[in-house]
């Protein structure tokens, strides 16, 4: 057998578990937790390093010990040593049949203090799994393989680590046996790493020499390199301290996840509380509503308490009946967080489809949910040089700043301001696909922006309901959306016609005649078809609030933003047209020429050859065209919408 599996371990927990069982559990129980998360290309060694952790403090379970002795003989990838990968790989074919998580948390503890580890895997989408690691880690162990020195992968993982404002950090030069344990290489990359961390602002980190593999500088001092003299990588992870305290110095905040009310006794508001500590009596106030009032009860699972803090999961009640729901945030009354909804954020792209500028994404932060779209970036960032790039777009990896606006003021805190820890709960979001539902970015709130602070709402006398009540009608969107050729523009022409003769006030907003003015500066690119239906949707929008019944013929292809305009009007006012033509009798009619130069290759992005269109699922109406003249179209869509108060 080889020296691994011979020496002796540093941490003996299984003797005192056999002599006193209590005054292991005790101690256990009262042990500091660590968190941290170790970066690293494919094969810097982590697998390798985080096994031997486990192996280290004992954390393998005898069984699997035996299974990872058999397979390291058989797999042999190290001449019949242990293999510790394996260990890690092994457990990570569990998760692979969950499919959905993409960082496994590996839990293990020593004398001093216990540990989760956040496992990352390190292939293709390392910067999400890094992102998702990284957002809860109170450090970070950068993995360098001494054989290649400072990667792009290191100076990408240091940078977004110091973003999301981990301010421990280890720089673990592994596989020194590798290179002989050569102190002058060595040197020579760390002089590199401090050179790139200076230039991002970082201030200090502890680097060691070590390896993985042969257990150099892990829990047992290398005899092999004696001219270092720092800690071990579990002593300095046992004693490093970590600003556990800032989180509880901060004021007060708690989002809001529940509103639990057993019966009409009892209104509480359960929710983490994300920092600093409230108390029985303290004064309060519910955002973004601003309402104020004092705390009456705190209660836990374990009965009622005077005072909680961060970290503790709790439901407040209120000395006054306040508005309060999930979503809402509850802070200390003196200082609360700010109330905004136009922001500069960093952005980091995770996902394979670029972003979109001007798309709808559902933006979640704490427990806040909202839409919110995102404008062209200001720039993006080369993690190399650190070199701002100008960018039309973000791609799959790619971090920028970019200006976000969301539908509704969203409860936030700068995600970094200076001073103390970054404020992960109230300044770090992620934004969600509204079609796919898979998370394409995470990202930290800057600040808000000065031009929303400034601008506010004007109320005006005539309301909305009285400019209605003069022409006597409801007002109504009715959006036909349906491929170029397939008749929107003419069917609507027709319904327009039959509800002048009813007395309605109308107007129709075409997608050829907008294009002539409003929206002359829009081509076909998805980025602009979206920007041409937001200013649509806008318009028609204001068309409503004018009293107006509002008819768009735009091929509107995407559900997203469809969907997007819904949400801007009242419920019940935006009805859906799906003009459905197939594409073969679109194309066999081609009113306008248009498929013949798309199929020629003379127009590109044309809906239906080049460019997607996606049929609305769930439309109020729809008429096809195959079957049903456009003046029988239009009376359909007529009887469908009557009685048209
Ligand atoms: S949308 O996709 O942005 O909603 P919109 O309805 O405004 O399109 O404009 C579509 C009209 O523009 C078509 O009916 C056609 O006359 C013209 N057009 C010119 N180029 C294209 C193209 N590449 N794709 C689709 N329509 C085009």
């Amino acid at each position: 057998m080889t020296d691994i599996l011979q020496h002796d371990h540093a941490y003996q927990p299984e003797a005192l578990i056999t002599e006193d069982i209590e005054v292991y559990l005790d101690r256990h129980q009262h042990k500091t937790m660590l968190r941290f998360i170790t970066c690293g290309s494919v094969d810097d060694g982590k697998s390798t390093l985080i096994g031997r952790l486990l192996y280290d403090s004992k954390m393998i379970f005898e069984d699997q010990l035996a299974a990872l002795e058999d397979d390291s003989k058989r797999v042999g990838t190290q001449g019949g040593a242990i293999d510790f990968a394996l260990l890690v790989d092994g457990l990570a074919a569990e998760r692979e049949q969950g499919i959905t998580i993409d960082v496994a948390y590996r839990f293990f503890s020593t004398e001093k203090r216990k540990f989760i580890v956040a496992d990352t895997p390190g292939h293709e989408q390392y910067t999400r799994n890094m992102v998702t690691g990284a957002s809860t880690a109170d450090l970070a162990v950068i993995l360098i393989d001494a054989r290649k020195g400072v990667l792009t992968q290191t100076r990408r993982h240091t940078y977004l680590a110091h973003l999301l404002g981990i301010r421990n950090l280890v720089l673990a030069i592994n596989k020194m046996d590798l290179i002989d344990y050569d102190q002058a290489r060595y040197t020579t990359i760390l002089d590199d790493y401090t050179a790139f961390a200076k230039s991002i602002g970082i201030e200090a980190f502890t680097p060691m020499p070590i390896s993985g593999f042969k257990g150099d500088n892990i829990s047992q001092r290398s005899d092999a390199m004696p001219w270092y003299d720092g800690p071990t990588l579990i002593e300095h992870l046992e004693t490093v301290e970590v600003g556990v305290d800032e989180a509880q110095a901060s004021p007060f905040r708690m989002p809001v996840q529940w509103v639990n009310r057993p019966n009409l006794d009892f209104r509480g508001f359960s929710g983490q509380i994300a920092s600093g500590i409230v108390r029985r009596g303290d004064a309060i106030r519910v955002l973004p509503g601003g309402k104020r009032s004092t705390i009456s009860r705190i209660t836990t699972l374990d009965g009622n308490l005077d005072e909680a803090v961060a970290g503790q999961s709790v439901t407040l009640s209120f000395a006054d009946e306040i508005d309060c729901s999930r979503g809402n945030v509850i802070a200390t009354a003196d200082t609360p967080p700010e109330v905004a909804d136009q922001f500069e954020s960093t952005i980091i792209w995770m996902d394979d489809e670029p972003l979109i500028v001007g798309r709808s994404y559902w933006l979640k932060l704490a427990t806040q949910m909202v839409s919110a779209t995102v404008r062209e970036p200001k720039y993006q960032v080369n993690v190399n040089t650190m070199e701002h790039l100008a960018a039309k777009t973000l791609d799959l990896n790619a971090i920028g700043v970019a200006e976000i606006t969301t539908d509704r003021p969203i409860v936030f805190e700068p995600y970094s301001d200076g001073s103390k820890g970054p404020n992960k709960e109230l300044g770090g979001f992620i934004l969600i696909d509204k079609i796919t539902n898979a998370t394409v970015a995470a990202g930290l709130l800057n600040f808000s922006l000065r031009r929303a602070q400034n601008v506010h709402w004007q109320p005006t006398d005539i309301a909305r309901g009285d400019h209605a009540a003069l022409k006597n009608q409801t007002p109504r969107v009715l959006w036909f959306t349906g491929l170029s050729g397939s008749g929107k523009s003419t069917i609507a022409n027709e319904v327009e016609k039959a509800l002048a003769l009813m007395n309605r006030h109308t107007f129709l907003l075409d997608g050829d005649n907008v294009r002539h003015g409003l929206n002359k500066d829009l081509g076909f690119t998805e980025a602009d078809r979206i920007e041409n239906i937001r200013r649509v949707g806008e318009v028609a929008k204001l068309m409503t609030d004018a009293g107006l019944i509002v008819l768009t013929a735009f091929i509107s292809p995407f559900r997203a933003e469809r969907d997007m305009v819904r949400a801007m009007l009242p419920e019940g006012e935006f009805i859906e047209i799906f003009v459905d033509t197939p594409l073969d009798v679109a194309e066999a009619r081609d009113v306008k020429g248009l498929y013949r130069k798309a199929r020629a290759g003379n127009l590109k992005n044309f809906t239906g050859i080049d460019s997607p269109y996606e049929a609305p699922v769930n439309p109020e109406i729809r008429v096809n065209t195959v079957e049903m003249t456009p003046a029988e179209a239009a009376a359909h869509i007529v009887r469908q919408i009557m009685p048209l108060k």
